[in-house]
């Protein structure tokens, strides 16, 4: 392979490893599992800072949550990072903290499966 060959394999491989979604998904999926919430968060950047946001999913006491699908509507890698702070899996709730990168707006969408 010349050198530009690799230095372009290269340059692919960074440019797809940043232009991803930054999903999360937890799940210990069952039968009959069935969409139980979704909710969606947007935020539009903030110049030079980061925007963030809580999420509760509360699923209520005769309900169990066995899935939790966080995903990220920005395919180009620009989106936020999303994580589960409380609940999820197991549990009749989610608290899910959405980031945003630097100087960047999110949209994320949460979904929860179960029972
Ligand atoms: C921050 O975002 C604004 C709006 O998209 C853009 O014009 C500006 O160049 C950005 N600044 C940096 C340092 O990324």
């Amino acid at each position: 392979m010349t050198t530009l060959t690799l230095l372009t394999a290269a340059l692919l491989m960074v440019a797809v490893s940043v232009a991803q979604r930054h999903n999360l998904i937890d799940c210990r999926s069952q039968a009959g599992d069935r969409l139980l919430a979704q909710e969606s968060s947007a935020r539009s950047f903030k110049f030079l800072s980061y925007v963030s946001d809580e999420i509760i999913i509360d699923v209520g006491r005769e309900n169990r949550i066995n899935c939790v699908e966080i995903i990220d509507r920005w395919n180009d890698g620009t989106g936020g990072f999303a994580q589960i702070i409380e609940g999820g899996v197991t549990h009749t709730y989610v608290k899910v903290k959405i980031r945003s990168k630097f100087n960047r707006s999110f949209w994320f969408d949460v979904k929860v499966y179960g029972q």
